[in-house]
């Protein structure tokens, strides 16, 4: 194999069209953020949204929008899992085999896909249509074990149920998750909505399931008890002597709340070897050792 010149892969290379698509995208990306940089993780997205994985095109693609290299686009798009360095299914399964969703069959469940669809932890069918994947805590666990189909939940699963589902999905047939959006889209879809573009479908099916709302009011009785009931929502009261502020009050951002621009307001927060002024810090005085009293025998 030739190895091509450093020059003909200095550049991302799409074709007119889709290099222009992009580069608005990314030019509304971009916009969000004071410091463009801030915009690599949607734009990572955005490359996965057209390519299917964050491939070498991609990364050229992140690093000339950005001022960024080729290596430090690489170091963050293989820092993070969603991020796919091959091409990926039209399907990401994603098993929770976090330690409940496990202990509740998830285990079982990925053992199962695995076998029924012949591909491990991050491989895909030879059909192109699912890749399989061993997946984190996703912050379901009152639904355990879950499966996520392109992030969307599938809430207490089976093995039999899930490989139900798989083939459904390999079949082109609609499927619809226990929660949020009505029915499963692309991975190239979905990776455009991850990069900040909305496909219209934030509010479609259900919100909360039962077992969260439970929960929730198990929450408000508790508080009932204790003589402090919240308001209806759900959100902590505001303290009632006024000395603080409610707990959904956002914190303010900002660079002036940075730890480099934030005055010191107490000798702890001082570097060390600094004044709580910022100057230099005084050296302690020395301690003098205390003089022996008289009768006083050493062990
Ligand atoms: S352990 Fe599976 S969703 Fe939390």
């Amino acid at each position: 194999m030739t190895a091509e010149p450093t020059s003909a892969r200095s550049q991302a290379r799409y074709d007119a069209e889709t290099l222009a698509s992009l580069t608005a995208d990314a030019a509304a990306i971009t916009a969000r953020y004071p410091d463009p940089r801030s915009g690599l993780l949607p734009m990572l997205h955005l490359v996965q949204s057209v390519d299917g994985y964050v491939s070498r095109d991609g990364i050229m693609f992140c690093a000339e929008q950005l001022g960024l290299t080729p290596a430090e686009v690489s170091a963050v798009a293989t820092f993070y899992t969603q991020y796919k360095r091959h091409p990926n299914g039209t399907y990401t399964v994603g098993v929770c085999t976090n330690t409940l969703c496990a202990v509740m069959g998830g285990d079982a469940i990925f053992d199962e896909l695995s076998d029924h669809l012949g591909v491990g932890h991050d491989e895909t069918t030879d059909d192109g249509a699912i890749t399989l994947e061993r997946v984190e805590c996703n912050a379901a666990c009152d639904y355990a074990p879950v499966v996520m189909v392109n992030w969307e939940f599938f809430d207490n699963q089976t093995p039999g149920s899930a490989t139900e589902l798989a083939d459904r999905l390999r079949a082109g047939q609609d499927v619809a998750p226990t929660r949020g959006a009505a029915s499963v889209c692309s991975f190239k879809q979905m990776s455009r909505v991850l990069a900040g573009f909305t496909d219209g479908r934030a509010d479609e099916g259900v919100g909360a399931g039962e077992p969260t709302l439970a929960g929730l009011r198990l929450a408000r009785a508790a508080a009932s008890v204790d003589g402090a009931a919240g308001p209806e929502d759900g959100r902590r009261p505001a303290p009632a002597d006024g000395g603080g502020k409610p707990a959904e009050v956002p914190p303010e951002t900002g660079t002036a709340q940075s730890s480099a621009e934030r005055k010191p307001a107490a000798p702890g927060d001082a570097a060390p070897g600094r004044s709580p002024s910022g100057g230099p810090a005084k050296p302690e005085p020395e301690k003098k050792p205390e003089p022996e009293k008289e009768g006083e025998v050493d062990d």
